[in-house]
């Protein structure tokens, strides 16, 4: 019998500073850079993001989303034997923000914990992981979160990117179970991209290095986006031998409401059928699927049983998808 890896628990969090479009244009005005709620909610969907204080990192928004999504699955923090965090934002250096959560979590018990870097396909790849992990028998009960403070790498200085991202966490349980749950992944990158999305910069020698500041070239990143989303989400589902019809949710990346729609567009689902959050929370990047995903079982719209599809794509140029049984 297959053993599948299932979602038994969800969990969010979202830092308490929220600001809406309005709020940041007054903010920036006072730099002399000028935008609009207006052009920002046209362009991209975002109304609003929340921002962390500044001594709150990763790891603290990774705790109280990994708090409610234990608490959701019905186990204690023990009781959790493979932790991975998806982050490009992480507390230090090194050691992983996983192994920084686990510690704040209080698990004493050894389990492997380690970070993956995919930028905003940073949560799909992490899940993929788990459930590899999971199927393989490595792991019975996995903490995968995506958690970001991506404030901290915006260039309040350019328009065209500080006003696209935000800060927050997501969480789930995988657990091992002979129920569905996991039914296929599929995963890619392409590095001849790394330009177009980026953060230059690097520690060395005690300095920092180059300029470690989000660099983005929006079109590029848009029309590559839509290509791959598609190519992904239908290779999820040939895999798992369902079609476009078996989706009852689309809970895609949560960057720019324009690329969700080309991309449930693409798969003949309405708008309905996918969960939206990029409104309210911006693009938090590896946070972006996990936040979504919580709102949707939180607002009773996703329920058990149902057939969910989360797609990732970001900087790397990496992307990728996994179709699942709730
Ligand atoms: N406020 C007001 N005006 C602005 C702003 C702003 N915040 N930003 C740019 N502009 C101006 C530009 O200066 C330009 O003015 P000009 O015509 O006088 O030169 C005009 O708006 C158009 O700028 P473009 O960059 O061409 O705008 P575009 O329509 O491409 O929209 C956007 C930009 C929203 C970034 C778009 O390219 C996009 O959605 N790209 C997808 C990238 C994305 O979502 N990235 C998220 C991270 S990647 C990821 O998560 C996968």
């Amino acid at each position: 019998m297959r053993r599948y890896a299932r979602i038994t628990g969800t969990g969010s969090y979202l830092p308490p500073r929220r600001l809406t479009n309005n709020d940041l244009a007054a903010e920036l005005a006072q730099h002399g850079i000028e935008t609009s709620d207006e052009w920002i909610v046209e362009r991209t969907g975002i109304r609003a993001r929340h921002f962390a204080a500044p001594d709150v990192s990763s790891s603290d928004l990774a705790l109280e989303a990994s708090q409610k999504a234990i608490e959701a699955a019905g186990i204690g923090a023990q009781d959790i034997d493979l932790i991975i965090v998806a982050t490009s934002t992480p507390d230090m250096v090194f050691p992983s923000t996983a192994a920084i959560l686990q510690h704040k979590l209080g698990i004493t018990n050894g389990c492997p914990a380690f970070d993956v870097q995919a930028v905003c396909s940073g949560f799909v790849y992490a899940m993929t992981v788990a459930d590899s992990m999971i199927q393989t028998g490595a792991a019975k009960r996995a903490l995968v979160v995506g958690s970001e403070v991506f404030s901290r790498i915006l260039d309040f200085n350019d328009r065209t990117t500080c006003v696209l991202f935000g800060d927050g966490a997501g969480a789930v349980i995988l657990e091992a179970s002979e129920e569905p749950g996991i039914l296929s992944a599929e995963l890619h990158a392409d590095g001849s991209h790394v330009g177009i999305l980026c953060v230059p910069g690097n520690v060395s020698g005690g300095k920092v290095l180059g300029d470690p500041l989000l660099k983005m070239d929006g079109q590029a990143v848009f029309k590559l986006a839509v290509s791959v989303l598609d190519k992904a989400a239908r290779a999820a589902l040939e895999k798992a031998g369902l079609t476009d019809a078996d989706i009852d949710w689309l809970i895609p990346h949560q960057a720019n409401i324009r690329i969700m729609q080309s991309t449930a567009r693409k798969l003949k689902l309405s708008m309905d059928k996918v969960v939206v959050t990029v409104d309210q929370h911006g693009n938090t990047s590896a946070a972006s699927i996990p936040l979504a995903l919580d709102h949707g079982v939180r607002s009773g719209q996703v329920q058990k049983g149902q057939t969910v599809l989360l797609e990732g794509v970001g900087g790397g140029f990496t992307w990728g998808a996994v179709l699942l049984k709730m």
